[in-house]
């Protein structure tokens, strides 16, 4: 023992002498859903310096609102976030550079669709049942027209305003935009604020969509995609139109590989199980502290879920505008549709892709085939705002072998015209990535209010180095004697 004093004097020496002249910024992550793992990449990719990065995670995996269910016979199926649009660019080079496969999603939602309003289907597309292609082209062909036959040009109007919204989204992805301190700074830049200040039935007046494909149609897309109604905010509004095209992909594997693998390229340290419940200010940054008693100094916290329901303690408070948060219940159901709910004859007349109208009664937003095992064994994904009891869905199904329940804290409830919370909590380095949210909520838009977020931290902490560092060594010193 007496002989290694000597080698370990200098190591020591050398030890206490890195950990006040290197300064190495402590980042730390609250949240591993696709915000937070993205924050972790685009911290790391867009930093020359050392950065230290810890993801704090309340769950005992990653992921959040992406997320899968196991029915129990092997198949996992996205249970949160589940479609990507072919315009999300971030999602599509995570994917690429993960090494992670892209599942292309059929397009045949339309060729079985039915608008249901409680009591009957006021529309819905002939059935393809011919297996010959030319027969399938043509059944297709005609269910295209039928609904040209009852929204006429409107549906072009609909187009124009998505495909408008989408150019303007694009902007997002250009590698000269500057860093934004504000979510309304970041949306004006891109001629996207205004549609967050009106209704999403507003807008699409003024593009000329008629009020029966507001009613129908637009309701129905509102009310699968958000849970919500036509008075969302226009921005919302296309942004959940956009996830009624086609070409949609997710990740094989589940969606929650994107959240998992950016992390570790990230090399950011992971902590599972560890749910923030306290951030205090301290000289020279922030400490977190966990429900299960952790403590850690972080230069900088990012907030990467959103804190309308999370209980954690700010000291000194913190004040955002109040939002309140659409809980949307998923719940998959292995077995069969009960044709008699729905007034048909046999389950081949219930179409595979229910859609629903804004009546208070109809106790689900949308029902839908995700899996087909046979013609009495099916899997189905139902989306309501309420709960769906047994007794309910005793009614809805006649055979029900399996049943997974979630209660989504999904997204916004959107409310025109929208007020947001800054990306900066205190003027200082406490960030919000899911301000952004009240503009929309996607797995895409998570990523870009991040990588926005990670450069304006950078950004700010670059300026603030100096004085960050003369802060954190005399913490330094302190700390010593504590470790
Ligand atoms: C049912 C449903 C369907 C959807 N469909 C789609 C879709 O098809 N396509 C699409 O693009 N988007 C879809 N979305 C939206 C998309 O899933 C979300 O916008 C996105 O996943 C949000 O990611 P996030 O990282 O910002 O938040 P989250 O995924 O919510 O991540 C936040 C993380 O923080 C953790 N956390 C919270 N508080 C604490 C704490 N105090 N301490 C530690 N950890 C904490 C949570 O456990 C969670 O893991 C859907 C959402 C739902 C609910
Ligand atoms: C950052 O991303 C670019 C591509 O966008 C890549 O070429 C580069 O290697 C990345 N850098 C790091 C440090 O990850
Ligand atoms: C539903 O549509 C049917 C058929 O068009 C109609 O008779 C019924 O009144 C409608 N119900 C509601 C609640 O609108
Ligand atoms: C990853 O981070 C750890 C510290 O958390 C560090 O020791 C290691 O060198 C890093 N690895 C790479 C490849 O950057």
């Amino acid at each position: 023992m007496v002989t290694m004093i000597p080698f370990l004097l200098p190591l020591l020496a050398v030890a206490i002498v890195e950990s006040v002249c290197a300064f190495t910024p402590q980042i730390c992550i609250v949240g591993s859903g696709i915000s937070g793992s993205s924050a972790a990449y685009f911290l790391r990719n867009y930093s020359a310096e050392q950065l230290d990065i810890y993801v704090f995670e309340q769950n005992s995996q990653v992921g959040g609102r992406v997320a899968v269910v196991d029915m129990g016979d092997g198949s996992k199926l996205e249970a949160g976030g589940s479609i990507i649009h072919p315009k999300n660019l971030h999602a599509a080079y995570f994917t690429e550079i993960l090494g992670l496969k892209k599942l292309q999603l059929a397009d045949d939602d339309d060729d079985d669709f039915g608008m249901w309003n409680g009591s009957a289907f006021i529309f819905k597309t002939q059935k393809i049942v011919s297996s010959s292609f030319i027969s399938r082209a043509w059944i297709s062909t005609l269910n295209k027209l039928a609904f040209l036959r009852r929204y006429r040009l409107g549906l072009f109007y609909m187009n124009n305003y998505v495909a408008a919204t989408l150019a303007k989204f694009l902007r997002f992805y250009d590698n000269s935009k500057p860093i934004f301190e504000t979510v309304e700074a970041m949306l004006k830049w891109a001629n996207l604020y205004e549609s967050t200040q009106t209704t999403c039935e507003r807008e699409l007046q003024n593009y000329g969509l008629s009020d029966q494909l507001i009613n129908e149609l637009i309701t129905v897309i509102m009310r699968v995609n958000y849970g919500q109604s036509k008075s969302i905010s226009g921005m919302a509004g296309a942004v959940s139109l956009c996830g009624s095209g086609g070409n949609f992909w997710a990740v094989e594997g589940g969606n929650w590989r994107m959240a998992a693998g950016l992390i570790q390229l990230a090399n950011a340290s992971l902590l599972l199980n560890s749910k923030v419940d306290s951030v205090m200010k301290v000289d020279g940054g922030y400490e977190i502290g966990t429900e299960s008693g952790d403590k850690r100094f972080c230069n900088a916290i990012i907030l990467a879920t959103s804190l309308d329901e999370s209980q954690i303690d700010f000291r000194p408070p913190i004040q955002i505008p109040r939002r309140k948060m659409q809980h949307t219940h998923a719940t998959f159901v292995r077995g069969i549709i009960n044709p008699d709910y729905f007034g048909m004859p046999s389950v081949s007349d219930v179409p595979s892709f229910i859609g629903t109208l804004e009546i208070p009664t109809i106790p689900f937003s949308s029902i839908n085939v995700l899996k087909s095992y046979a013609n009495d064994d099916k899997i189905y994904k139902v989306f309501s705002r309420m709960a769906m009891s047994d007794d309910l869905l005793d009614r809805v199904f006649s055979i029900r072998k399996i049943t997974k329940h979630f209660d989504w804290s999904a997204y916004p409830h959107y409310e025109a015209p929208e007020v947001f919370a800054p990306f900066v909590l205190d003027k200082r380095h406490l960030y919000y990535i899911n301000a952004f949210e009240n503009a929309a909520s996607t797995i895409e838009t998570g990523a870009v209010a991040a990588e926005n977020v990670a450069r304006l931290l950078l950004s700010k902490l670059g300026g603030d180095l100096l004085s960050l560092q003369q802060n954190v060594n005399s913490r330094k010193e302190m700390d010593q004697y504590d470790l």
